[in-house]
């Protein structure tokens, strides 16, 4: 046997707790009917941790992720905590998290279902079949960097420091992740920076190039700044098969790479770490949607981007690309029958709530099991 599959989750704010509860019934349904058992433990971050417990992650919550074999969360942040210190806000959680787990390559698949190509904004034709996976550097460049902060000018005015920093390394251990998920895909990979203007763009260019000389000749590598990189996306995005970009850029990058797909209610993401001496990977999945305060509570959020995370954590930690594969194709079904939350809702379709898209889809599930 086995060692059990330990997960924590991590509801957190806003329709965190809404979307994880979907969660929560497909891994009960797991249990029942694919024999995959898991431990699973649950725990307080961002504004949630705040509350009941006085920082965005306690300590023993921090703990519990970095033994945890994968971690399950939903959104952080809100109103409510928006005029707190920095250092105290909701987001501080989930960056101490990425940070603390080194979990460095965030993976974010902008993946347009055939059922949801009338959802994008943008023309038929030009998003449908898009089948995009962004790799975003996610413990350093300007997020990490020092010196940062607001300080105080002689003359009375302020300043607000942020630095934008990368190592050779921190540069070929993500762009590595890229290079080989290439590999297994269309074998493409677009390295974006801003070389022109950036020394540590730069510098970005010229390790990937060179990894890519020395491991990976069989990947077509090409270089694109990243501001060129936004346009091409809403122009011609099937252009791309792997975008590898740093922190900032790939949160700007894969929030517009998500519109594509309909909605940022469809768009999973992994966040990974290096691989362990067993090759297991610390690792973090979560929906790549906020916590959307705005409809929290009111049984509206899309679960869909929650659930496709767990799947991404069966395939990417569990090595369980049969059930990884149910819970797509489960979500594809059930599109393709007509039911849409509202964020993905479009004319003649069947608008539905959060829980009863949810049990749409364990009711596919079900069918596509028995
Ligand atoms: C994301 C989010 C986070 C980020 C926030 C919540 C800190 O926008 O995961 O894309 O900026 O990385
Ligand atoms: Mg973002």
């Amino acid at each position: 046997m086995a060692a059990n599959k330990k997960l924590l989750i991590l509801p957190g704010d806003g329709i965190g707790p809404e979307v994880m509860g979907q969660v929560q019934l497909v891994i009960d349904w797991m249990d029942k009917r694919r024999a995959v058992t898991f431990d699973v433990e649950t725990g307080l971050v961002g504004g949630a941790a705040i509350d009941a417990e006085g920082s965005p992650l306690a300590d023993a919550t921090m703990e519990k992720a970095s033994n945890a074999d994968a971690v399950l969360l939903g959104a952080v942040g809100g109103p409510k905590w928006d005029e707190l210190p920095f250092e105290q806000k909701p987001e501080r959680g989930l960056l101490r998290l990425r940070k603390e787990m080194e979990l460095y390559a965030n993976l974010r698949p902008a993946l347009v279902f055939d059922a949801l190509v009338e959802a994008s904004t943008l023309k038929p034709e030009v998003v449908k079949g898009l089948d995009i996976m962004i790799v975003r550097e996610l413990t350093g460049g300007i997020y990490f960097g020092e010196p940062r902060g607001i300080e105080d000018l002689p003359d009375g005015q302020r300043r607000g420091i942020n630095t934008q920093v990368y190592t050779t390394n921190e540069i070929r251990r993500v762009a590595a992740v890229a290079f080989e998920l290439a590999r297994k895909r269309g074998k493409r990979v677009t390295s974006c920076e801003k070389a022109n203007v950036m020394e540590s763009g730069v510098l970005w260019r010229q390790e990937v190039q060179k990894l890519h000389d020395e491991s990976f000749q069989d990947v077509a590598l090409s270089h694109m700044y990243a501001d060129n990189a936004a346009m091409q996306l809403v122009r011609n995005p099937k252009q791309f098969d792997v975008i590898v970009t740093d922190n900032l850029f790939g949160d700007i990058l894969s929030d517009e790479a998500a519109m594509l797909t309909g909605s940022l209610g469809m768009l999973p993401s992994a966040s990974l770490g290096d691989p362990d001496k067993h090759g297991r990977r610390q690792a973090l999945y979560e929906p790549v949607h906020g916590s959307a305060p705005d409809i929290a509570g009111q049984d509206l959020a899309n679960p869909i981007a929650s659930l496709l995370s767990f799947a991404m954590a069966l395939r990417y930690t569990f090595d369980l690309a049969e059930d990884a594969d149910l819970i797509e194709q489960a979500v594809q079904r059930v599109l393709a029958g007509g039911l849409r939350t509202a964020d993905i809702m479009s004319p003649g379709a069947a608008k539905v709530s959060t829980v009863t898209m949810g049990q749409a889809i364990l009711r596919q599930l079900d069918q596509m099991a028995a």
